[in-house]
């Protein structure tokens, strides 16, 4: 387990000061090409939340959606998708929210959780939280019953865990 979480993470690439100076960003897409590697990151990610009837997985555009339409998959699960503004036809329930570098809204169309359907969320990485804390905040609004949170990569220095809070489990397979 400890070797194939190392593994993992030597798909991920260190790109200093992308997209703005003194950031450094955390690309998977090396990961995601590798077939054995994607492979065990889904198979990971969806372990801990195995046999919890998970109904729903939300992934966050845009690169929560590749994760979560595997992840949804694995878990047996439908997928819905949490967009940036503009992109899903109304009605929709939305969020603003404050990034690492910038401000965003996720919409949700009103009707794409059932009351009480069992939610998982996912996202790619955690960095300040705020997009993550957004999703749940849209995921209440939706009426979803919420389980947790998992994402692939937390960047611990960014304190994005605090935001979240204690409320529900956030799980993360690597930290930066
Ligand atoms: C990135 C990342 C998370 C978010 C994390 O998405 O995929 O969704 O930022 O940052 P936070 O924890 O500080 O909110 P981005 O908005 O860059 O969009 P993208 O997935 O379309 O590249
Ligand atoms: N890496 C990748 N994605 C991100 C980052 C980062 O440092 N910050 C916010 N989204």
């Amino acid at each position: 387990d400890v070797l194939r979480l190392a593994a993992l993470r030597e798909g991920i690439r260190a790109v200093p000061d992308f997209p703005v100076p003194g950031v450094v960003f955390r690309d998977l897409t090396p990961l995601l090409a590798d077939r054995a590697a994607f492979a065990a990151c889904i198979e990971a990610l969806a372990s801990p939340w195995r046999g919890q009837d998970v109904q729903a997985v939300c992934g966050i555009e845009s690169r929560g959606f590749i994760f979560g339409a595997a992840l949804a998959r694995e878990l047996d699960a439908g997928f819905v998708p949490l967009r940036k503004p503009g992109k899903l036809p109304p009605p929709v329930v939305e969020v603003d929210y404050a990034l690492e570098y910038g401000t965003d809204r996720l919409q949700a169309r009103n009707d794409a959780l059932r009351p009480g359907q069992r939610t998982l969320l996912i996202d790619d990485v955690l960095a300040t939280g705020g997009t993550l804390c957004a999703a749940r905040a849209l995921v209440a609004r939706l009426g979803g019953a919420l389980l947790g949170a998992q994402v692939v990569v937390e960047l611990d220095a960014l304190r994005g865990r605090m935001r979240w809070g204690e409320g529900a489990p956030l799980r993360a397979l690597l930290h930066f």
